[in-house]
């Protein structure tokens, strides 16, 4: 049948983060569901793209990166990441880090390589694995801290071990990945001669004593690690569609040709208004962690108020919320409820797990949003009594 799908499409869904955004928008819910601000980016920054345009950055750029862009990345993963990085051998600018990481993997899996993931993980690494190619295999993490049990990441790595997906700040449960849990991975990357690929985007969002550390400024770690962030996060423009990869020139030169290929390049005018992104001050980086810390308790408070059982995220902008007591079959028919009926739209958890029990009474929000949508959102989650009731009238 000449209009038979291929084997790899029809194994995964289309995502279901960005379908709820979709029917919330449908619905005129709340949407705490996708991660994407709700309120302007920075003035400069706007400013910057249309003086940009306005300059004729009009085509295309050099495939890999504006050599501006490139400039100025380097100088911040050399400063804030402690990475050595030269802009002509170690960089490519991509679409989104969406892009960085399946580019990533495509240049560096053969068929029925493993890659390592942590569970819950980013829906996007389920897709990006078996469009790789890559066969899976997840490691826990456990508890109420996330915690990794170093036997059991020990027995995942073994002679087709390609690389490990790492996602600190993470999404969705919020853990910082520490010093030594990194240092932990590091030498068993370093004993199984294995690459970590570790999605970083969101680098600056972090809370209390929580830092941020890069596992390829670990000893021997930047030949073997490709390090993925971008500006979506950190500076409010996740419709710019720009990130990149920082590894080795043998790798990066892979990542370019994959990146050649799939896209050209990121959008040159935008790319050139990056450049005054990762200039900003220092002030600017403890403001947003200031305006996030405020958010965080708001949705923390809210959605304890609701009832739901849920922890403060050490990093990122989602807080995975226990709604099992609501007493529905999973955690999609409580989304679908939350949505429906209270207006309010959210993840169910199991979008996060391979192991979909494991997500089943979880749902998750996030906070990457303004006052008012927030205490809107408020207001519905305080009808959920009222509206349960009727639903079991
Ligand atoms: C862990 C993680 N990686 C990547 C992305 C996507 O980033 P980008 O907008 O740069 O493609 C997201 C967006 O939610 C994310 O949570």
């Amino acid at each position: 049948m000449p209009t038979e799908v291929s084997e790899k499409t029809a194994s995964f869904t289309e995502s279901v983060i960005r379908n709820m955004t979709r029917r919330a928008l449908k619905l005129g819910a709340v949407d705490l569901a996708q991660g994407f601000p709700d309120f302007p980016a920075p003035t400069e920054l706007k400013e910057a793209a249309k003086r940009a345009i306005d300059e004729d950055y009009n085509q295309y750029a050099i495939t890999h990166g504006s050599p501006n862009l490139r400039r100025a990345i380097a100088e911040k993963v050399r400063s804030y990441n402690r990475i050595d990085c030269d802009p002509e051998s170690n960089l490519t600018v991509t679409c989104g880090a969406t892009e960085a990481m399946i580019a990533s993997l495509l240049a560096v899996v053969n068929p029925g390589d493993e890659v390592i993931v942590f569970e819950p993980f980013y829906e996007n690494y389920g897709p990006d694995t078996i469009i790789a190619g890559a066969s899976r295999r997840v490691v826990a993490l456990h508890g109420r801290d996330f915690s990794i049990d170093p036997k059991e990441l020990e027995s995942a790595f073994g002679p087709h071990t390609k690389a490990i997906i790492i996602n600190t700040p993470h999404n969705p449960t919020g853990k910082v990945f520490t010093l030594s849990e990194l240092e932990m991975i590091a030498e068993l990357c370093r004993r199984f001669d294995t690459l970590a690929i570790t999605d970083e985007i969101y680098e600056h969002i972090i809370y209390g004593s929580a830092r941020h550390v890069s596992i390829a400024s670990l000893p021997g770690m930047a030949e073997r690690t490709i390090t993925i962030s971008g500006l979506s996060k950190t500076y409010s423009v996740t419709g710019w569609r720009l990130a990149y990869t920082v590894a080795c020139e043998r790798l990066t030169s892979a990542i370019r040709k994959i990146h050649d290929f799939l896209t050209v390049g990121a959008p040159h005018p935008l790319q050139e208004a990056g450049v005054t992104a990762l200039r900003m001050p220092e002030s600017f980086y403890a403001e947003l962690r200031a305006m996030y810390e405020h958010r965080r308790m708001t949705l923390f408070k809210m959605l304890s108020e609701a009832g739901f059982g849920c922890r403060l995220p050490d990093g990122a902008y989602y807080i995975m919320a226990d709604v099992s007591h609501l007493g529905f079959a999973d955690d999609v028919a409580a989304a679908d409820f939350l949505l429906e009926e209270v207006g309010v739209a959210s993840v169910p958890g199991s979008s996060f797990y391979q192991h979909k029990e494991l997500g089943r009474g979880l749902v998750r929000f996030t906070f990457s949003k303004n006052d008012q949508t927030l205490a809107a959102g408020a207001a519905k989650l305080k009808q959920i009594e009222s509206k349960l009731a009727k639903l079991r009238r």
